[in-house]
């Protein structure tokens, strides 16, 4: 991928994804014909009921996953497995983490071997500050919260400073207080460097305040039912921004396609 990407620029592309993973002797379709394009410095919401398929498609941006037929590029190239380029936050935080490293062990991982240790050290405390995590570093994750260990499994992503940050279900073990703060220091750090960022949401007015663009997944097996671009503008505010009727808007229209599973 070039290293200075404008909006022009398509990020990912999906062109008639399908996928089928193993299940009894014909195996099962969990996703069908996707086609999406997203651009450099997006930030795109996932949303749909459970089983639809969108740890599947984020599987797929992420390259864990390939196309059973249909094909997946980044930066205009076929992704043949993971890259530097994208990182994802996985839903499972408990697995996530190393429990025999450090907070700050766990964060400074993917930085081992590539930069040198005052560097790594300062990369680490600011991932860990934007997640209001500093002081806690020297401690093992098993002595945290659940929500905690969530908010390290993120650090550890920002630490990388990705050019795509795949996220699914990020802030679902947050409190509101917390997670109102975490996304805006999401946005702040998005804002700063122009990142891509997909994330996946159960929660509707999560993926309307965060999202340039929110996409529906529904069905069995799943596709992209609905597309909605916010067009709220930024920065956004906790207040201000849900108090728009462009908010209460958007905030209906995915309500409604999520209820009847179709394009209203
Ligand atoms: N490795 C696998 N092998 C076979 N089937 C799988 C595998 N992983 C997921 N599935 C199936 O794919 C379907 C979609 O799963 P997926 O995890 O993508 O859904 P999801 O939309 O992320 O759901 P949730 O909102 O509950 O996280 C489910 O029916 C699931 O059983
Ligand atoms: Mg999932």
């Amino acid at each position: 991928m070039s290293e200075r990407l404008t909006a022009d620029d398509v990020v990912f592309e999906l062109r008639d994804v399908c996928v089928k993973l193993p299940a009894g002797p014909t195996g099962r379709d969990i996703l069908r014909q996707v086609d999406a394009k997203v651009h450099a410095g997006e930030i795109i919401g996932i949303i749909g009921p459970s089983g639809t398929g969108k740890t599947t498609l984020l599987r797929v941006l992420s390259g864990l996953q390939l196309p059973t037929t249909g094909s997946s590029l980044l930066g205009g190239q076929p992704v043949s497995g993971p890259s530097r380029d994208a990182v994802t936050v996985f839903q499972d935080y408990n697995t996530a983490l190393l429990p025999w490293r450090t907070v700050a062990k766990n964060v400074a991982l993917p930085l081992e071997g590539r930069v040198g240790k005052a560097e790594r050290k300062e990369r680490v405390h600011k991932a860990l500050e934007i997640v209001g995590l500093a002081d806690r570093g020297g401690e093992y994750p098993w002595r945290l919260s659940g929500g905690m260990q969530q908010r390290v499994q993120i650090a550890r992503a920002l630490v990388v400073e990705p050019k795509v940050l795949l996220m699914d279900e990020p802030f679902g073990a947050l409190d509101a207080i917390t997670k109102g703060a975490l996304h805006d220091q999401l946005m702040d750090v998005q804002a700063q460097t122009g990142q891509t960022i997909i994330f996946i949401t159960h929660d509707v007015d999560e993926a309307v305040y965060l999202a340039d663009r929110v996409l529906v997944i529904h069905g069995t097996p799943g596709s992209i039912v609905h597309e909605v671009t916010t067009k709220l503008p930024r920065p956004r505010d906790q207040i201000a921004t849900r108090d728009l009727p462009r908010f209460h808007e958007v905030r209906h229209e995915l309500a409604e396609v999520l209820r009847h599973g179709k394009s209203a």
